[in-house]
């Protein structure tokens, strides 16, 4: 059976990650996810787009139990809830997915504080709620905060000097995230086949595991990821098509259809993203190029600095979404999307992706040693 210092680590079957992903959520892939045997993931996000996507925070809630109209702390202490409980029978191991850039950083300390709380008042919680994977920021700030709890921390980083500031703040696992990945990437992209080999070179030891994200999505990239030297691979694009994904049906159906060469990077709320290439998309990337050109030049920006309409269009396009109106959609995916054809059920996905990687890691020296 395929396995790795990840599956010790968080105490997983396999070496795979159900990437965080907003602003749908993944109440429910998370469910599916940590009951298939990978580390599943709670994505918050949505908690935080209560004032400018009501209809979406609405969802967001509904999918995790919640009622919208409960206050912050009693959504989340809902969602945790209930991934708990729709997980017992198989003792599925969970996390969440808090982004700590400068825009989220209010809602990121009110999550993380009532992680810590929940897990704290059960130990059941406190046993299979896991994983706390920061993301899209600086993770030294929150040392102080996670290294007090007997939390797994992960972080999630787009290059070898922010791999090593991982290390300085106690992160115990790198998640390298490259250029081919889905949504948020970073301004100064590096791809995995370069990033992850780096990213291992510089920190990963024995106390250091590393995890490869951005276009693994099957058998092959993961066989890829641990001949790399990593110690597991976080997929997306991969997961957003699944029967349990949360995903708006439009999305799903968007990764199954794109075909070769069918993302493109534009702007997104927190720098540069990649989107499902369509005439929308191809759009906000014209507008970009005009209002936020750091996104393609390698240099950062704000919202001090840039013409906002930028902003309200991808909000405008992601509300379309909810909406089911394709023309005006915009969709977050990976460069994976290309290689990615089916829909499946999210258990028989990890087994085939599971067996194919075994398969070939096994043929491994009989092809290629003399
Ligand atoms: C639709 C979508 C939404 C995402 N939202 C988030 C998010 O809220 N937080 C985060 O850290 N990463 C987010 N990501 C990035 C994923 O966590 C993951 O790192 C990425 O999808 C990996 O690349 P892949 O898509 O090639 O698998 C998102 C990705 C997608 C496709």
């Amino acid at each position: 059976m395929i396995k790795s210092r990840l599956c010790d680590l968080v105490g997983i079957k396999y070496p795979i990650i159900q990437a965080g992903m907003g602003p749908f959520g993944t109440n429910k892939l998370c469910i599916a996810s940590s009951n298939a045997g990978v580390l599943g993931l709670i994505s918050s996000s949505g908690i935080a787009s209560m004032g400018f996507q009501p209809e979406i925070y609405e969802y967001f809630c509904r999918t995790g139990g919640a009622d919208p109209q409960a206050d912050h702390e009693t959504i989340l202490r809902t969602i945790f809830q209930q991934t708990l409980d729709q997980t017992r029978e198989k003792q599925g191991i969970f996390g969440i997915n808090v982004m700590v850039s400068a825009e989220m950083m209010e809602v990121a300390e009110l999550i993380v504080k009532t992680m810590i709380r929940a897990r704290e008042e059960d130990p059941e919680m406190r046993k299979r709620f896991k994983v706390l994977v920061t993301s899209a920021g600086d993770p030294l700030p929150w040392a102080d905060t996670v290294k007090k709890t007997d939390l797994v921390w992960m972080h999630v980083i787009p290059s070898v000097k922010a791999a090593q500031r991982c290390k300085k703040a106690g992160v115990d696992v790198v998640v390298a995230s490259g250029h081919e990945g889905g949504f948020h990437t970073s301004w100064e992209p590096v791809h995995s086949m370069i990033l992850l080999p780096a990213v291992v070179d510089a920190v990963s030891d024995e106390k250091t595991l590393v995890v490869g994200a951005g276009g693994f999505c099957d058998g092959k990239t993961l066989a890829a990821a641990l001949i790399l030297g990593a110690d597991g691979a976080q997929m997306g694009t991969r997961f957003l098509a699944t029967a349990e994904s949360d995903f708006h049906q439009l999305w799903k159906e968007g990764v199954v259809a794109a075909g070769d060469r069918g993302t493109l990077v534009a702007r997104g709320f927190v720098g540069p993203a990649r989107w499902l290439k369509t005439p929308r998309s191809e759009e906000h990337a014209r507008n970009t190029l005009q209002k936020s050109p750091g996104v393609f030049l390698g240099y950062p920006d704000d919202y001090a600095t840039i013409d906002m309409s930028l902003i309200e269009f991808e909000i405008e396009s992601i509300n379309a979404v909810y909406r089911g109106e394709k023309d005006k959609a915009l969709l977050a995916a990976g460069e994976s999307a290309q290689r990615i054809n089916d829909m499946p059920k999210v258990n028989e996905m990890v087994q085939d992706i599971v067996n194919a990687a075994e398969a070939i890691l096994k043929n491994v020296p009989a092809k290629h040693i003399a």
